[in-house]
């Protein structure tokens, strides 16, 4: 499968967000990634459905929100209705994964788990059946701009056995630090969807970015 590139807007202009969007769309990107923080669960506050809502109108591409908030069940039709195709949350957020997981489908959405560095892959080896994407954090989730964690490496190789064992069509993920110095590891490790946020800023252009980023992962698939 051909790897997805997937910005993350958390370093984005906040004045110009719908043109963000739509210079990202331009580039070719796969989906925008919308990281929605509560203050509580991370230490830090973003956008909410309402944002997302009005970005939707201004551009076409695919729409995921990763939701690092307490209590995400609650918001869950907001993000459906703002024009979310993908929803992601982490289970240390639920108080009951297995069925949050089936209602987001429920909303018309894909369902995403996102696993943080010290979260072990088995809470959801008995959730594979409703899972349409596990994301592998590769920083600590709350902040764009950290360090790349390479000891997630073998976490994402073991994603990648279980996705294949269990036969069921799951993206795997990574998030957190992904430049073009760091893609490589995890493209190796199986990852086939890669966000990326400072890193692409930095780039002369996004299409280059997104040209770079997509080779490279290429290249460094097994
Ligand atoms: C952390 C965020 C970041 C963001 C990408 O909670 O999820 O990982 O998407 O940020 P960079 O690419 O700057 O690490």
């Amino acid at each position: 499968m051909q790897p997805k590139i997937v910005p993350s807007v958390l370093p984005a202009d906040y004045a110009r967000l719908g043109e963000d969007c739509q210079a990202l769309e331009a580039a070719g990107v796969d989906r925008i990634q919308w990281d929605a923080m509560d203050g509580m669960f991370v230490p830090n506050l973003t956008f909410g459905p309402d944002v997302i809502a009005a970005c939707r109108r201004v551009c076409d591409v695919a729409f995921e929100a990763h939701l690092m908030c307490e209590r995400p069940e609650e918001l869950l039709p907001r993000y459906a209705e703002a024009g979310c195709e993908l929803t992601i949350v982490h289970p240390e957020t639920l108080r009951q994964p297995h069925w949050t997981y089936a209602h987001i489908r429920e909303l018309g959405m894909r369902t995403g788990v996102a696993l943080s560095p010290g979260t072990p892959l088995d809470v959801i080896e008995h959730c594979l059946d409703l899972v349409d994407l596990i994301l592998v954090m590769t920083v600590n989730p709350g902040f764009g701009g950290q360090s790349y964690l390479a000891t997630m490496e073998p976490k994402i190789a073991q994603a990648r056995a279980m996705i294949a064992a269990s036969g069921y069509d799951i993206e795997l993920e990574v998030d957190g630090g992904i430049g073009p110095d760091t893609i490589g590891g995890p493209a190796a490790a199986g990852a086939d969807v890669f966000v990326s946020g400072s890193a692409l800023w930095r780039y002369p252009s996004f299409a280059e970015g997104v040209a770079d980023l997509r080779a490279r992962a290429i290249a460094a698939a097994p």
